[in-house]
């Protein structure tokens, strides 16, 4: 008889974002009229940019043609776009990181999801909390949280690192000592950074103590202020202690496209086993590879005219978080993020928890954020609204929010 993962009956209800995108559907179907604006997911709005599409169309013309036609991609990924990334990411920001180290993906989400599949069940996790779900999510599915507590809407064997105003929404260094650290910044979802001396006593760390940190740096393209490292690999020693990820939904509009990497350093290694070798077979075993053209779409993110195009989109998302957060600012809201991320993080008005002001925004003002408490239990009583909305829109969400 089959049996089930029974790991995946310990997650308390559904996917933050799946529930959302129901709980929009129910109220969409009862007032067919309402006029909803979505700040919820971090969606991009933008159309993929000019240079972009260019390099896509002939690419797709490639595979028309049996001189060009491109199959399979090679398990790691094409050269042409692990170069461009090694080049461009990291040489040019003084970061020691080889083409042959760049993973390339589907997407940072996946390669999050599925990292700790290298790692044994036994190792014990430690969290932001607030945190993208994710991180805490795939690894309850592999068995390695321990028991849901719906009291605390904690999970047993999680160490969880709260990330609160009174910390400026940055970890302290856990008391007891975690062997897979999930780090992301800049944050989703409080929008906080991490300067770079606070994240080298992170790999400092994690070197003393034989700990790996997974770094999703996801939002990088959002730093805006100079002294904020954009890679871990601008610390010293994190070669020897962390694996980065990184995406192309939120730098270039990707999120349709689907396009990312996973940074595994060669001399990286756990109990004494290099970890490049395990992720590089898990790729060639359960992946065929990023299709041919969305990685030709990646290497043109790199081009002159790419990176102008897409700085500008970034720089256009960032004006809405401007706006954002200066009207929420002025209408009496708590807020932080924003600077250096697209993401504004406010604190509910009046005591009222993350769901009910997710309601009460649905309900009065037609707009949809993500419930702070969505992120684990330091988010309640906070709500984050994303910066990816289109501009006329997102002014008419704080205008109506302003009005409430
Ligand atoms: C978010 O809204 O937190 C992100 O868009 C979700 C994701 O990147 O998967």
């Amino acid at each position: 008889m089959a049996k089930i993962n029974r790991n995946y009956l310990s997650l308390p209800g559904s996917y933050l974002f799946s529930r959302i995108g129901e709980k929009i559907r129910c109220f969409q179907e009862q007032h067919p009229e309402a006029d909803i604006i979505r700040l919820g997911i971090g969606d991009v709005t933008q159309p993929i940019a000019p240079a972009i599409i260019s390099t896509l169309h002939d690419a797709v013309d490639e595979m028309g043609d049996a001189e060009t036609f491109h199959g399979y991609a090679p398990d790691l990924g094409y050269e042409f776009l692990r170069s461009a990334i090694a080049q461009k990411d990291y040489r040019e920001r003084n970061c020691d990181i080889s083409a042959e180290e760049i993973f390339i993906s589907d997407g940072a989400k996946c390669d999050c999801g599925n990292i700790q599949e290298i790692f044994s069940t036994d190792n014990r996790i430690a969290v932001c909390d607030p945190v993208y779900p994710v991180y805490v999510d795939s690894n309850v599915m592999a068995g390695r949280c321990g028991k849901y507590d719906p009291q605390t809407g904690r999970f047993a064997n999680v160490i969880y690192m709260p990330c609160t105003k009174e910390n400026g929404y940055v970890p302290q260094l856990p008391e007891e000592v975690p062997d897979l650290i999930y780090l992301c910044f800049p944050n989703n979802p409080t929008g906080a950074v991490m300067k770079k001396d606070k994240l080298q006593e992170w790999v400092d760390y994690a070197v003393y103590h034989g700990s790996v940190i997974l770094y999703d740096a996801a939002y990088e393209a959002y730093i805006s202020e100079a002294e904020i490292p954009h890679s871990i690999y601008e610390c010293e020693g994190a070669r020897k202690c962390a694996i980065e990820f990184r995406s192309f939904s939120k730098t270039a509009g990707f999120t349709g496209l689907r396009l990312g990497f996973t940074v595994v350093p060669k001399e990286l290694e756990a109990e004494g086993t290099a970890l490049w070798p395990l992720w590089a077979r898990r790729h060639g075993t359960k992946y065929n590879g990023a299709p041919y053209i969305i990685q030709r779409a990646g290497e043109a993110v790199y081009s002159a005219e790419g990176r102008r195009q897409v700085l500008s989109q970034v720089a256009y998302y960032m004006e809405n978080a401007k706006i954002i957060y200066s009207s929420l600012r002025s209408a009496g809201y708590e807020v932080s993020g924003g600077v250096n991320a697209p993401y504004i993080w406010l604190r509910t008005p009046g005591r009222m928890t993350s769901w009910e002001f997710f309601d009460y925004l649905l309900e009065e003002a037609g707009v949809v954020g993500t419930p702070g408490s969505g992120f684990g239990p330091s988010g309640e009583h906070y709500f984050r609204l994303t910066a990816f909305g289109d501009r006329k829109r997102t002014i008419e969400a704080v205008e109506r929010i302003g009005r409430l």
